[in-house]
């Protein structure tokens, strides 16, 4: 990927290069007062002037448009979609808008620096599935949340210094994005321009605290966050139950553990943790059984995972985390469950502010994942609404007096879930929600 990564920097470099040559060679033939002459392949050459075709041109089997400055202002339709690499650097673009590249569909490289970009919209890069890289250095963004990104899924070189950002509570999403240590290629360097006390700042490491002062109601599970107590481990796994057949499954459940049991032996398929005392997930918490597929930790009250729990559980399927004290998920804490089946969620008192953002959006973007029971449970305003609706609510910025009535109609991801929930086959658990609703 590295090498990839390299190739692309490699390529924009020797584009730039060509580019600064062939500048050259029009103010040297502008001179010599000589027309303008046809490139191998390509349209013709002449620069600063809008609306003139750009270079279309293939090298190594990968297709690349050259519309560097031409004061183009946005991309143009006409530009051929299997285009794998687009330079659009030094031009006059204001705002990306959606769906603005979302024709391009094999796009791996895409060059928007140096333009005078402020504004990018929720949905600007919908599409590109295949993007690598994205260069948004040297405009004039303040501020953007992490949602632009989640249609990138493969995106590991970003660039956005020389932007004004604003470190505020807006950017927090963005700012622990670009902290999560597998992402050390997304957007180094950036700076906070204001508030003044946080110029110069790195958006790479400054605490997110900082941009995003705690509200009061939540602060003790905050400061938890800040630094997960270390709970020693008590027991081994030596009063659990354990089964060979016909999955190595070790069962504790009802054993009153406070932490996850030690000497669990390293190739457990199935792990029953539920009805115990477990407080905290701390980070490598299942390290040594990396090959688990089911984990039950329901019932337990568990009030924090860090985000390193369930580093290394590649193989996990199914992960049961009904009827604990969950608020949200820190950023981070699912990236490693490439091959999540099911997850329980049922029963947590979920609160619905920004936090609650990471596991929505992870879950959209991992729509393969079947899960149960995500609901806001505070602040009262949110109580009982799906965490979808909430999050496209706080989105639309819809005035206070209009929420009852946008309360009440369906939205796509109350069918979504309404669909899951039908195809889990989990009865009882339904009538106790229901019930939960006809008592409160
Ligand atoms: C939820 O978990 C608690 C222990 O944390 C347990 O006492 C209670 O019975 C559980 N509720 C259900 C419905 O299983
Ligand atoms: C997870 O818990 C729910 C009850 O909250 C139960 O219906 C479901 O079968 C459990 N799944 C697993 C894999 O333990």
């Amino acid at each position: 990927m590295r090498l990839v990564t390299l190739t692309v920097l490699l390529l924009f470099c020797k584009a730039a290069e060509f580019r600064k040559a062939k500048n050259g060679r029009s103010r040297n033939r502008a001179e010599n007062g000589k027309a303008g002459r046809l490139r191998k392949g390509s349209g013709t050459v002449k620069r600063y002037a809008p609306g003139l075709p750009c270079d279309v041109y293939t090298y190594l089997h990968e297709k690349y448009i050259d519309c560097q400055e031409r004061k183009l202002t946005s991309a143009l339709p006409d530009w051929p979609e299997d285009l794998m690499h687009m330079l659009l650097a030094r031009n006059r673009i204001h705002k990306l808008e959606n769906n603005m590249f979302s024709k391009f569909r094999k796009l791996k490289s895409l060059d928007l620096q140096q333009n005078d970009i402020s504004k990018i919209e929720d949905q600007a890069f919908f599409g590109l599935n295949k993007l690598t890289t994205l260069l948004l250095q040297h405009n004039r963004i303040k501020i953007l949340s992490e949602e632009v990104f989640i249609y990138l899924p493969r995106l590991n070189y970003l660039r956005l210094y020389d932007n004004p950002w604003h470190c505020s509570c807006e950017i927090e999403t963005l700012v622990t994005m670009l902290q999560v240590p597998r992402n050390r290629n997304l957007g180094n360097y950036a700076k906070c321009e204001s508030p003044p006390h946080l110029k110069g700042q790195k958006l790479k490491v400054i605490r997110s605290e900082l941009l995003c002062p705690l509200e009061e109601d939540i602060q003790p599970y905050q400061q938890m966050a800040l630094s997960p107590p270390v709970v020693k481990p008590i027991v081994d796994s030596s009063i659990c139950h354990i089964y060979m057949f016909p999955i190595l499954t070790l069962d504790c459940k009802k054993k009153e553990l406070q932490d996850i049991p030690t000497d669990i032996p390293q190739d457990t398929v199935k792990l029953d943790l539920s009805n115990n005392n477990i407080k905290v997930l701390r980070s490598k918490a299942f390290d040594e059984v990396p090959n688990l597929e089911i984990l039950n930790l329901r019932n337990n009250g568990i009030e924090y995972i860090d985000p390193a729990a369930f580093s290394g559980l590649m193989n996990l399927k199914e992960l049961n985390l009904s009827n604990n004290s969950l608020h949200n998920f820190e950023y981070g804490v699912l990236e490693d469950l490439y091959f999540l089946k099911n997850l329980w969620l049922r029963d947590n008192p979920w609160r619905c502010d920004y936090h609650i953002h990471y596991l929505f959006y992870w879950l959209r973007h991992h729509y393969t994942v079947n899960y149960y029971g995500l609901e806001c449970k505070t602040p009262e305003e949110y109580k009982g609404w799906y965490v979808g609706k909430y999050v496209q609510s706080y989105y639309e910025e819809c005035p206070k007096d209009k929420l009852p009535a946008h309360a009440d109609q369906d939205t796509e991801e109350d069918e979504k879930e309404r669909q899951k929930e039908h195809s889990s086959q989990i009865q009882t658990v339904k009538q106790h929600s229901v019930m939960l609703t006809v008592f409160s």
